[in-house]
């Protein structure tokens, strides 16, 4: 860095020092990933690759093969995979034992994407970005799930934990696991997204991938009890209008959330993808607040506590508030705004030649249900409407598809989503007109992806 990019008053040192180290990491780990990279993109089109070509084959795994393979022969395997030898002839020999893993499964030793942590000072509190490239549907593997941690993740015996209510409540109670777990169910696909997603891109074009500018969002199926019926057990009283959510981590993590989303849609949710919640996601219980910001949704929950007044944390008073431009800062808010990105092709991509590609990537809202989104390749001059990928559920991110030939034309590629509520995702321009460029949180801007005319992707403000 030759200069500081981060000069708005809305960076403290610790948002500047963490958006710094983002920019650090990426430039570091495309520089390590320099030849798989270039595999990659020649890999990445099903049919036009050379060795797809040379394979006769459509594999759209080709490219990873091939970064998979490097790893392989150092004898390591990547994480969340285990090495075996590649027989010439797969028919001509057994294959592995079954259960030879233990019982629980394994991805293959050829896959090698991986969440990027970002050398942040400290190792407990910092973020790990969802590598929304290489992601298929709407699901993320729960092992590439975001993270954003403020100290560490800890390790919480089920059962020893339990989940009190108290405040403003008619019988104050104390639930273990196992009383939650009897409680009657939901299972519900949403996105969870980190208000801070997206945060370096305010004044100019700074993340070179997807990971980078937009990682820090993914969906899972999470099921658990909503929290209108533990609420109900015990009984609001009147005038009950907040209620204070605690984690049992090292920060003692706090918000305060409405009694309306607290009966509309939370959950206290105790699985992810049909599993019990991942340590990182929580473990054994947090709190699912449906496309309200991620600093809300919190892990480990341990204590509930009712009131008529919000509880001025300080995670809704220093931080997770947007200065805007005449001095003020906005406070509680919740709802994440209707967003979309593509993340096919996407930064630090190249596309190896002009013909047909299949321009794909996410849409969601924290309002609910997206209806439309539209891709442009002219920078916003014209829009053609995407296929959006059934099932499109509310408060979830949406997979969207076009159809795109590109002519070897310099190229600016956009998407933009209109949700349920009539809200059409803005231009940058738009947002910065009425926040200015010191918000940090809470940027859903419309990204653009220039493509040269030698088909390098790269991210850029149109
Ligand atoms: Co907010």
């Amino acid at each position: 860095m030759t200069r500081n990019r981060f000069t708005s008053p809305g960076y403290g040192e610790n948002e500047r020092r963490m958006a710094e180290a983002l920019v650090e990491l990426e430039a570091r780990r495309l520089e390590e990933d320099k030849d798989e990279i270039c595999d990659c993109k020649e890999g990445m089109f099903p049919g036009l690759t050379r060795r797809g070509v040379l394979a006769g084959t459509a594999s759209l795994g080709g490219a990873m093969f091939a970064a998979g393979a490097a790893r392989a022969q150092d004898g390591q395997a990547p994480p969340g995979a285990e090495l075996n030898p590649v027989p010439d002839d797969p028919t001509s020999v057994q294959g592995r034992p079954v259960l030879d893993d233990g019982g629980y499964g394994s991805r293959s030793q050829f896959e090698s994407e991986v969440r990027w942590r970002y050398p942040t000072a400290s190792v407990q509190s910092s973020w790990s970005m969802t590598p929304l490239a290489s992601g298929h549907g709407i699901i993320t593997p729960s092992g590439l799930h975001f993270e954003r941690h403020h100290a560490g993740i800890p390790t919480i015996d089920p059962l020893e934990h339990e989940l009190i209510l108290h405040g403003m409540v008619d019988e104050p109670m104390r639930f273990t696991m196992d009383d939650l777990m009897r409680l009657p169910s939901v299972s519900r696909i949403h996105f969870i997204e980190c208000s801070g997603n997206t945060l370096t891109e305010w004044e100019e074009p700074t993340l070179k991938t997807v990971q980078g500018t937009h990682g820090l969002t993914s969906t899972s199926e999470w099921t658990g009890v909503p929290l209108s019926t533990v609420l109900e057990i015990a009984g609001l009283r009147d005038g009950a209008a907040w209620i204070l959510a605690e984690g049992a981590d090292a920060a003692v993590m706090t918000r305060s959330v409405t009694v309306d989303k607290a009966l509309d849609d939370a959950i206290l949710a105790y699985a992810q993808n049909g599993e019990a919640l991942r340590p990182e996601q929580g473990y054994p219980l947090r709190l699912l607040l449906p496309g309200f910001e991620g600093n809300m949704q919190i892990k480990w929950l341990r204590r509930l506590e009712v009131s008529d007044m919000p509880f001025m944390t300080r995670e809704e008073t220093s931080k997770y508030t947007d200065l805007m431009p005449d001095g003020t800062a906005r406070q509680f808010t919740f709802e994440m705004d209707a967003k979309s990105v593509i993340t096919f092709p996407s930064g630090a991509m190249k596309l190896p030649r002009p013909g047909y590609y299949e321009v794909t990537g996410i849409a969601w809202s924290g309002r609910g249900r997206v209806t439309r989104v539209e891709v442009s390749a002219d920078g916003g001059e014209s829009w053609q409407e995407a296929e959006l990928q059934e099932p499109v559920l509310s408060r979830c991110h949406t997979r969207f598809r076009l159809p795109w030939v590109w002519t070897g034309e310099e190229a600016v590629l956009q998407s933009r989503v209109t949700d349920e509520t009539g809200y059409i995702q803005p231009t940058l321009e738009e947002l910065v007109a009425v926040r200015g460029t010191s918000s940090v949180y809470h940027l859903n801007a419309i990204q653009s992806w220039h493509v040269a005319g030698n088909g390098e992707v790269t991210n850029v403000h149109s």
